[in-house]
């Protein structure tokens, strides 16, 4: 057996070890009633995802930021019998609030199934290890379990991610699952029940192409919670800021690199490419393919710090982020390449504080 890695080397530690400190401490604090097997009562689990301070005066650190209520009605529907689909546009952090989720009612975030075209009905049943079935025939210990099924002994959450990209019929099998909460074995001639604490979590993506519909009798069976995109500049620049502050420290980024008014830019151009509008509401303008996630933008505020760091005089500027910024804009070489010209030549020129940024994007030709 070879050993765990430590938690100080990983690139990215699992939520419940990276939030450990946290989870224990509202733990500590709470007592209110828990739903059977919960590490958490639902008010301590919405705490988490919200952040707070506890009456012990720890900091809790907010996970998502946006409405209060969405995450309150996510929480308590996992604590029914049916299952949570998170549902949206790429970058809306579900599935960043549904690891959060798991690590902070069951205490672990693992056990998780990425749903792909070629996902086959092993990945959410149970598979056989071959030598072992083989050797000795169908035993319990030559069937290889699904995370769906060890979420079903354990009593735990489960993952289940692009839910709509498992095929049509691989899907069905979660039907008996969700709604009889047992996986019949006909091999051996058993089942696995659901222990209380059992469900899933899927998260689904709206926008891409070669997704496959849920069917009706899949649907009834799942609460369907759509995440919105940042309603504000204010709210998603907030986003962008905590989350590369967080990247930055474990990149082990100088603190302090990122400027918010360079933030604030991309954030701006972000928003007005997505909605066709500029910030004034004067100027229309075209948009590109590219969804231009709050994901995205954290990505080009990221390369930028890093930029910035290694080769730059330690600040984020314009030119830390231009290259990013185009790159993230121009996902197809001539449709989003006309799309961005024209936005730079016919807003980014026009504002005076801008000229940095035109002048650097200009530069990257
Ligand atoms: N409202 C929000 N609050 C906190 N973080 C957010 C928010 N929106 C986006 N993010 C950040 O965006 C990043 C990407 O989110 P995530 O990967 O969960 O998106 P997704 O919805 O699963 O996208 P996809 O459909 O592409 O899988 C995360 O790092 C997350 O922190
Ligand atoms: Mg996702």
């Amino acid at each position: 057996m070879s050993e765990s890695p430590s938690p100080t080397t990983v690139l990215r530690a699992h939520a419940e070890d990276a939030h450990a400190d946290e989870l224990a401490a509202l733990a500590a604090v709470d007592d209110r009633p828990r739903p059977p097997r919960w590490r958490l009562s639902p008010w301590a689990v919405t705490t988490y995802l919200l952040g707070g301070t506890l009456d012990d005066g720890t900091e809790v650190t907010p996970k998502y930021l946006g409405s209060r209520r969405l995450m309150e009605v996510a929480v308590a529907s996992l604590a029914t019998d049916r299952a949570l689909l998170l549902l949206g546009v790429p970058g809306t952090a579900k599935t960043w609030v549904s690891e959060h989720l798991a690590a902070a009612v069951s205490g672990s975030s693992t056990l998780v199934v990425q749903g792909t075209a070629g996902t086959p009905e092993e990945s959410l049943r149970y598979g056989w290890n071959y030598a072992r079935l083989l050797a000795e025939g169908p035993t319990r210990a030559a069937l290889v379990p699904s995370p769906v099924m060890r979420a079903m002994e354990t009593g735990t959450l489960v993952r289940i991610e692009e839910l709509t990209r498992i095929p049509a019929d691989v899907q069905d099998a979660l039907i008996t699952i969700l709604s009889e909460k047992h996986l019949p074995i006909p091999e051996l001639d058993s089942e696995v029940q659901a222990q209380q604490g059992f469900n899933v979590i899927a998260t689904a993506n709206n926008r891409d192409k070669g997704v496959n519909d849920l069917s009706s009798a899949l649907k009834r069976r799942f609460n369907t919670l759509v995440l919105p995109l940042p309603d504000t500049l204010a709210q998603e620049v907030e986003i962008v800021r905590t989350r590369v502050d967080s990247l930055g420290r474990s990149l082990e980024l100088p603190p302090g690199l990122e400027s918010l008014a360079e933030i604030e830019r991309v954030v701006t151009i972000f928003r007005e490419l997505r909605s066709g509008v500029t910030a004034d509401q004067r100027t229309t303008v075209k948009s590109p393919s590219a969804t231009l996630s709050t994901a995205e933008a954290i990505s080009v505020m990221t390369n930028g710090l890093s930029l910035a760091a290694h080769f730059g005089d330690g600040v984020v500027r314009a030119d830390d982020v231009a290259a990013g910024l185009v790159g993230a804009v121009v996902k197809d070489p001539v449709q989003d390449r006309i799309v961005w010209q024209e936005y730079l030549e016919t807003v980014v020129k026009d504002r005076t504080e801008w000229t940095d940024l035109y002048r650097a994007c200009r530069e990257l030709g």
